[in-house]
This record gives structure tokens, C-alpha cells and sequence, in this order.
């Protein structure tokens, strides 16, 4: 089954990135949420972000008016049911994700991928509530898709090559370079970034460095391009906490407990750039 549309589920910060991404690079979107204010904030960060691309010089105004005719949107799965390949970009919740992935088995053909953009859920897990083990992948995109070169494709155990092979075409369709990881809390990425992330709060909350100091720490000593809050802040806190914790059930490991200062941010609603406050305040 050739990828010649591509069905998303969550029109936030990475659904709306990857529906970009991929009307960008010709192929006609499916954009699904379960709000028409949601899909209506999803599309103004696009037209945001094609706006900054025009500005730079990378597209003419006629791509994005191109890529924009090819973004229908919908709150209903049904209008998802001819595509071929459909990426979940769901918030970080394992419950949540089940059911998309239970409603999207029944709903596909049979020959369907199901692709995951989550950050550190297990795909294993995630493909065995489906009777398409083989064609569930994991997707993994990064934060802004537009410009992030990476994709992770995480193979569950069960994983098909056919599988594998066709998103990594995808992906290199998509002007991404494609790294394959065997399924495991974090695959490779978000197993080194996120820990790092979570000893920044741990530095914050000792009082070692204020946050501006600990972001210049990493940005000039390590040449990192932003500091490791504002990172968490662009990120979103509540999805650093999500992964954090899923390492702590996982890996059994103290090592890997949150910050409690990261869990008193997200309890008090400071998620970052999303909500105009975590670490810093947004205008
Ligand atoms: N759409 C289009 N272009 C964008 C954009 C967007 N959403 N965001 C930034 N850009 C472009 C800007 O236009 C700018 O382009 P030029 O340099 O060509 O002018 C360029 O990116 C840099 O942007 P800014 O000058 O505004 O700011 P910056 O220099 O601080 O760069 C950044 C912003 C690209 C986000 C940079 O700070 C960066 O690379 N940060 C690290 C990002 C990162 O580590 N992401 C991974 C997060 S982990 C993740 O996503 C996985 C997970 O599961 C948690």
C-alpha cells in the first residue's frame, strides 16, 4: 500500500508540526481532534510557522497556500478511514493512546500503518491492544517539526520490516533523517535528553543557579542550542513529566524519580511556552 495521504490524530504542538511537514512535501492530510477549537489553534500554528518559512526565504507564499489546501480537517475518525498511514500525536496518556489505537484497528484497512509519535510509551504495548501488531510503528518526531531534522522509527516487537521500511521512506520523503530503534522507555533520544532535563529542575530547586544561568551553563559550555529549561518550557513540562515518570515505572531505577519541582509546575498548570508560563513567562 503506497503512503500517498497520511491521517493524523491531534492537531497540537507535533500534530500540527507533522501535518505541516507532510502537506509541505505534497502529500494530502487528514488532520482529526476532537474539537473544531482545537483544529482551529493546530491550523493558525501552522499558518504561523509557513509564515515564518516565507519570511526566511525556504517557501513562496503559492507552497503555502499549497500546503494549506492539502489539510482538511475533521473531528470525526471516519474521515480517516481511506488512509493508508495514520500517525497518533495524541497528549502522552497510555490509556488515551489505547483507545485511539483500538478505534483506528477497527476503522482502517486491513493493511493500514499505525504509526506512534509518542515520546517514551512502549510500541510493543501499544501494538498488542491492535490485531495489526506487525503494522504498528513508532514515529517519533521533534520539537519544531518544521525545522528538526530527526524522525526515531521505533520498532515494537512485532514490528514488520515491510513496516519499518515504509515509514523510513516516509520519512526520508519528508526531508528527515531516520534513525531505527528497538522499543524500550525513551528509545534513544528522549533516554538521554529527559533525564538531563529533569537534573536542571533538580539544579533549580537546590538554588545552585538561577534559570538563566543554568540555560547560558549549557548553551555556552556545551554549545546545546537553548539551556535544558527553556528546552523543558518549549517541550512542554507536562510531557518531560509523562516521560519521566514512564522511566520510573519502567526501569525500576531511583535514578529516574521526577523533580518535585517539575511536578509542582505541571500541578499548578505552568506547562511551558504552551500555557505562556513553566520556567520562564511568555509574552
Ligand atoms: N516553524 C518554522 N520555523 C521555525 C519554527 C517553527 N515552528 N521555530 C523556529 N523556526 C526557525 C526560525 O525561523 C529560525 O530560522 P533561521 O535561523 O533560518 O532564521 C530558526 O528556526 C531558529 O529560530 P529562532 O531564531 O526563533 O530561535 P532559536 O535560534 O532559539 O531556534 C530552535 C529555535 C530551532 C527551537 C532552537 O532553539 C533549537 O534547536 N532548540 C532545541 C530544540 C530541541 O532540542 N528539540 C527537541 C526537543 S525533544 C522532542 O521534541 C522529543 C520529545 O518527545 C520530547
Amino acid at each position: 500500500m503506497s503512503i500517498d495521504n497520511v491521517g493524523i490524530v491531534g492537531a497540537g504542538t507535533m500534530g500540527n508540526g507533522i501535518a505541516q511537514v507532510c502537506a509541505l512535501h505534497g502529500l494530502p492530510v487528514t488532520l482529526v481532534d476532537i474539537s473544531e477549537t482545537a483544529l482551529a489553534k493546530g491550523l493558525a500554528s501552522v499558518v504561523g510557522s509557513l509564515d515564518r518559512l516565507i519570511k526566511k526565504g525556504t517557501i513562496g507564499p503559492a507552497d503555502k497556500d499549497a500546503a494549506l489546501a492539502r489539510i482538511r480537517t475533521s473531528t470525526s475518525y471516519d474521515d480517516l478511514k481511506d488512509a493508508p498511514l495514520v500517525i497518533e500525536a495524541a497528549p502522552e496518556n497510555l490509556e488515551l493512546k489505547i483507545r485511539i489505537l483500538r478505534q483506528l484497528d477497527g476503522l482502517l484497512a486491513p493493511e493500514a500503518i499505525i504509526a506512534s509519535n509518542t515520546s517514551s510509551i512502549s510500541i510493543t504495548q501499544l501494538a498488542a491492544v491492535t490485531a495489526r501488531a506487525e503494522r504498528v510503528v513508532g514515529m517519533h518526531f521533534f520539537n519544531p517539526v518544521p525545522v528538526m531534522a530527526l524522525v526515531e522509527i521505533i520498532r515494537g516487537l512485532q514490528t514488520s520490516d515491510a513496516t519499518h521500511d515504509a515509514v523510513r521512506e516516509l520519512a526520508l520523503k519528508l526531508g528527515k533523517t531516520p534513525i531505527t530503534v528497538k522499543n524500550a522507555p525513551g528509545f534513544v533520544v528522549n533516554r538521554l535528553l529527559v533525564p538531563m532535563i529533569n537534573e536542571a529542575f533538580f539544579v533549580l530547586a537546590e538554588g545552585l543557579a538561577s534559570p538563566e544561568d543554568i540555560d547560558a551553563g549549557m548553551k555556552l559550555g556545551c554549545n546545546h542550542p537553548i539551556g535544558p529549561l527553556a528546552l523543558a518550557d518549549l517541550i512542554g513540562l507536562d510531557v518531560c513529566l509523562a516521560v519521566m515518570n514512564v522511566f520510573f515505572a519502567e526501569f525500576n531505577d531511583s535514578k529516574y524519580r521526577p523533580c518535585p519541582l517539575l511536578k509542582e509546575m505541571v500541578a499548578a498548570g505552568r506547562l511551558g511556552r504552551k500555557t505562556g508560563r513553566g520556567v520562564y513567562t511568555y509574552a
